[in-house]
Parts: structure tokens; sequence; C-alpha cells
């Protein structure tokens, strides 16, 4: 998977401008603030989820203009498909080859990218919600119906929260079903976590031995109210058993209190909480193998290496770790930003590198 041409106009600081990369390695360096991660982010826009920034897509637009364009040429399993991300009175508008999508999460999974940004960094100590948000990324690009069963989960559940909030009033009949269609739909979404979480585990593992020098050992367990299950139908009548026996609770809170929803991601260095003892440099080790990890699934899965994206993912790596990253990135189009023009310099590897330099949002 790679981008052949990217066109880009009126998108947040960046020159409206055509621009061509290298298979490999594209080095995006500059000073802050001129536009290296709103780069990125350009590209991102090309998978049809929402910025990872959380802005709203108004906010993608040049504080000039009241309209952003991004085109792009790219090339999936040897076929040329050109994507492109329109956006004005605040909404995106996605077109494949041409073709207006009905929403722009339908292209979602097509082009497919795995991104290292700083705001990962937070994941490992902030609440549960980042660490799902991770994992569901991750399976939203990987499985199309992954995306439709959470769509359909978080729409379940806003009902039901919203029927607990006026519980006065409920039909119990009615209440009962839509425990029992969300459960379905919920014990597939854990089934699917538990699923890939295995498969990302055992590659992170390794990698992040790899990256740490054989020194430290990482671990990832998904944690669910009653965990020893394998089963969907297991899952299914674990988590209505829970939810019925939490009815009173749930009333009293004004929300559902188990699910996937409320489910998390424990990650372990050397069998000590990664949240309570992770140093920087181990956070970003972490991150990065996920990551990295993540890129190695959506190769075996599909055949190919997803584009990848690495903002700013050098510093508070020692050398160690950054030549390691770089070897392990090699053969696959991969853009990387840093502020020092000679990051990457002292590698060995470094004849595939393509420098680009931006300044004020102008790439040179
Ligand atoms: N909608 C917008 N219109 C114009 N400029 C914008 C818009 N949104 C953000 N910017 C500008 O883009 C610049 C930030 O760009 P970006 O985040 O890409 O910087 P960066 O090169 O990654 O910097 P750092 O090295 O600090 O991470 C800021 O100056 C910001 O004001
Ligand atoms: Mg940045």
């Amino acid at each position: 998977m790679r981008i052949q041409e990217l066109y880009i106009k009126n998108f947040r600081n960046l020159e409206e401008n055509k621009y061509n990369f290298n298979n490999n390695i594209n080095y995006i360096y500059g000073q802050n603030a001129q536009g290296k991660t709103n780069l990125l982010e350009s590209i991102w826009m090309l998978t049809g989820a929402r910025s990872f920034r959380h802005s709203k897509d108004g906010e993608l637009i040049n504080f000039n203009n009241d309209f952003a364009s991004i085109k792009a040429k790219v090339v999936i399993n040897n076929n040329l498909n050109n994507i492109t991300v329109n956006f004005g009175n605040n909404k995106r508008k996605v077109f494949l080859n041409e073709v207006p999508m009905r929403s722009p999460s339908e292209i979602i999974g097509f082009f497919k990218v795995v991104l290292f940004s700083p705001l990962n960094l937070n994941l490992i100590k902030d609440g549960p919600d980042n660490r799902r948000r991770l994992i569901d990324s991750a399976l939203c690009q990987l499985y199309i119906t992954y995306t439709k069963i959470l769509v359909k989960y978080t729409k379940l559940l806003k009902h039901r929260n919203m029927l607990l909030k006026n519980y006065k009033n409920y039909d119990y009949k009615f209440l009962e079903t839509l425990d029992e269609e969300l459960c379905r739909t919920g014990s597939s979404i854990i089934m699917y976590r538990l699923d890939y979480l295995e498969r990302l585990k055992i590659k992170s593992q390794k990698i992040y031995s790899e990256i740490s020098n054989n020194q430290e050992k990482l671990d990832i367990n998904y944690n669910f109210y009653k965990m020893n299950i394998n089963k969907i139908s297991e899952v299914r009548s674990m988590l209505l058993d829970g939810m019925r026996k939490n009815f009173d609770l749930d009333i009293r809170l004004g929300y559902t209190s188990i699910g996937p929803h409320k489910d998390d991601i424990e990650i372990f260095i050397n069998n000590k909480p990664a949240k309570n003892y992770g140093s920087q440099g181990q956070q970003r080790s972490i991150i990065l193998s996920l990551k990295l990890a993540e890129s190695e699934i959506t190769e075996l899965e599909y055949g190919v290496s997803p584009v990848i994206l690495l903002d700013d993912v050098m510093s508070e790596l020692d050398s160690y770790r950054q030549e390691y990253l770089l070897t392990k990135i090699l053969n696959k189009q991969v853009f990387i930003t840093g502020c020092d023009e000679l990051l990457l310099e002292k590698y060995n590897n470094n004849s595939n590198i393509n420098k680009l330099h931006i300044n004020c949002g102008k790439l040179i």
C-alpha cells in the first residue's frame, strides 16, 4: 500500500500543492509548528476515519478559507485508486474513484494506515477509553464487519442508557429484547477483541523484547468483568447475567455499567503495570511495539503492508531503539517527522531515505 501522489488544498496551514513521495522512508523535518503533523493528518484522513487529533472537520480547513480538499492516488495491490476528501460546512465528503460515498466511514479499511502519534503516549496512563480506542481503530481498519458491529452496539447502548434515565416509563418487555440484542452485539465485539489481542500480544511481545535488547518483557491482558471464556455463547450469557444483576445499579447510575464499553486493556512491563511504573521511553516503546505489531497483522491478513505514519517518534528513544525501528520499517512506505535534519544520517541504511523540509506549510 502506498501513496503515489498527494494533492492538498486549504488543509490546515499546508500550502496548495501536489506532492510525490518515495516508496520507502519519507523523513519530513522542520521546526515546531510548521505543518509536519498536519501533513500526516492529511494522509490519515484518506482512511475515512476522523482526525486523530479529535478535531472537528471544520477545524481542518485553513483559517482563511471555507473549503479544503485532499486528493490522493494510492496504490493498493498494484491497482491505482483515487481517494478524495472534501471539507466544507463542517462536513466531510469522500469519493472513491470519483464515486461519492454515502458516509466517510464507508471507506474505512480500504486504504490502510498505521499511525504512531505522540497523543498515543497518554494511552498507557489515561483511563481505559483510549486503550479500547486503540484496539477498535485497528479492528475497524481490518474488518468492515467490526465497524458495523461497533456502530450498532453504540446505538443500542445509547438507547438503553436513555431508557435507564427514564426508567419509570420503560416497557420491561422492550428492555428485555434490547438487552438481548445488546449482549449479542457486545459479545461479538469482545470475541473480535480477544482474538485480535491474542495475535497482537504474540507479535508485540517479540518486538518489545527486541527493541529493549531482550532486557524487558511486555504483557497485555483484556480485562472483562469475568474472564475465562472462549465461546461467543458463553460471553453472551455472562454479559446478560451481569446486566440483569446490575440492573438496579444501572438505574441508579443512569447508564449501563457492564459491557465492552467498560472493558480495559492492561499493559505490563516485567509483570508490573506500565500505568504505574513505565518510564517515558518504555511507554513510547510499548506503543511503538503495538503499532508495528498492528502493521504486521495487517500485512499477514491482506498481503500488503499498510502505510506507516510515525509522528515525532524518535525523541526519547535511545540510539539502539531508533536503529531497531529503522530496520523494522524497511521496504514499507513510511512517513517520519522530526525537527533535526540530520536525525537519521548516522544510521547505516539511510540511503533510501527521502528527506523533505517543511517550513510555514511549504514542503520542499
Ligand atoms: N485550520 C488551520 N488553518 C491554518 N493553520 C492551522 C490550522 N490548524 C492548525 N494550523 C497551524 O498549523 C501549525 C501546526 O502545525 P503542526 O501541528 O503540523 O506542527 P508541527 O510541524 O507538527 O510542529 P511540532 O514540531 O511542534 O509538532 C500551527 O501553527 C497552527 O496554528
Ligand atoms: Mg507535530
